[in-house]
């Protein structure tokens, strides 16, 4: 599997690599992610998947039947995720992203569909026949690095966003999110949500957890409630050489001082905070910004943690701006409650698994669907630790370890 690994893994490799970062910039809808979502189709017809999409912009390649019209059972999930055993007809979702954070790693979300299409093929060379379809699945814009929004196509199909909110959301050249789809999106769809009894992603683990525990695939407990925060400060533009230092109203003072804040406030609670990202207005080097808008990505553990450092930052930004006689507003731009995944579904996959579960700070399109129907994940070792970087890496071996253990949570779960 190694082997085979690695020469699917070389087909996408170069697609969207920077050669000087060695990164991905692979943004939703942009040449890059367009040309994956291209080879997605090509690997789905080499396997005689047929493709359908949901009018959001995700693609799902269907072993077994897709979709015609209307749920193919009663009742939302039907067939369930054959916890007893018996057979229903509601099909297995796996699959994860194919966009990256700028200069991102090369495993978080190609990783999941790579895996998927040859756990497909191990499947099939076993001589395994599913009783209920297995579908391969492309969410687009997870990262909401170019739009904004997180995990933006599971949001729009489990109707968690409204398809009008999305549409109108634009990236930094001003293109909005509809006119990069080349229509409106569909929004929610729940007869094809229904259609599904199980999903199961599969991403390379974030953090160093596999590496301490010595393992070389996971299952996940839950994943931390997070946010997205904008913070925009406004002051005075003027002149760096002649403007006296007590008559400034400086927003890059405003704004420094609230990611001190951020970083002690989350500490404090044993909670993560970052500002990734700024844009300053005029952003010169001898002129006082006019305006400074910072990112605040928050989690915790627990909701209360999270809305308790949210506050505080708040708190003191708005307190340090009074003193500064800047302007500060503060958007929520998304949030995402604490995940927990089905408990049972998890204890039998690390059962099947022999594999150790835990908890992950990352979100998922796999968080936005367990909302929605029973749903896994399984991660798979980075012996870095490192992600959201060109840093971020897996081993083949590690890689090849996580087809087989997908393979064999897919014949667990659509093949009795
Ligand atoms: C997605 O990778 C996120 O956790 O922001
Ligand atoms: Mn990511
Ligand atoms: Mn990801």
């Amino acid at each position: 599997m190694t082997g085979r690994f690695r020469e699917l893994w070389d087909e996408i490799a170069p697609v969207g690599r920077d050669a000087d970062s060695g990164g991905y910039l692979r943004y939703a809808l942009t040449p890059p992610e367009l040309r994956l979502r291209e080879w997605f189709r090509e690997q789905a017809d080499l396997r005689g998947m047929p493709v359908s999409g949901d009018g959001n912009g995700n693609l799902f390649a269907w072993w077994g039947d897709p979709p015609t019209d209307g749920p193919a059972t009663d009742g939302p999930n039907a067939g369930g995720p054959n916890a007893d055993g018996s057979a229903g007809t509601g099909a297995v979702l796996t699959g994860s992203h194919f966009d990256s954070v700028p200069h991102g790693g090369a495993y978080d979300g190609p990783l999941g569909i790579v895996s998927a299409f040859l756990a497909v093929d191990e499947l099939r060379a076993a001589g395994v026949t599913p009783v209920r379809p297995v579908v391969v699945a492309a969410f687009v814009e997870e990262e909401g690095a170019r739009f904004g929004v997180p995990c933006l196509g599971s949001r729009l199909l489990t109707g968690e966003i409204d398809a009008d909110r999305a549409a109108g959301l634009r990236d930094a050249a001003g293109v909005s999110f509809a006119e990069a789809l080349g229509h409106r999106p569909a929004g929610a769809d729940p007869a094809l949500l229904g259609r599904f009894a199980a999903f199961v992603e599969l991403h390379v683990e974030q953090g160093r957890a596999l590496v301490d525990a010595d393992a070389p695939v996971a299952v996940a407990s839950a994943i931390w409630p997070h946010g997205r925060w904008r913070f925009e400060l406004r002051g005075e533009g003027n002149h760096a050489g002649t403007t006296r230092m007590a008559d400034r109203r400086d927003p890059m003072l405003t704004f420094a001082f609230t990611v001190l804040a951020a970083n002690k406030e989350a500490r404090l609670r044993g909670a993560h905070a970052t500002v990734g990202r700024v844009a300053v207005e005029p952003n010169a080097t001898n002129a006082i910004p006019s305006t400074v808008t910072g990112w605040l990505d928050a989690r915790a553990a627990e909701p209360d943690t999270l809305d308790g450092l949210v506050e505080a930052v708040q708190a003191k930004a708005a307190e340090r701006s009074r003193r500064d006689g800047t302007e500060l507003t503060v958007t929520r731009e998304s949030a995402t409650p604490l995940v927990t995944f089905d408990g049972g579904l998890a204890d039998r996959l690390a059962g099947l698994l022999a594999a150790p579960v835990l908890p992950t700070g990352a979100g998922h399109d796999a968080g936005v669907l367990a909302a929605h129907l029973p749903t896994a994940m399984l991660f798979v070792r980075n012996p870095t630790g490192v992600s959201h970087s060109p840093a971020e890496a897996a081993t083949d071996d590690d890689c090849a370890a996580g087809v087989v253990a997908l393979a064999r949570v897919l014949e667990e779960l659509a093949c009795h």
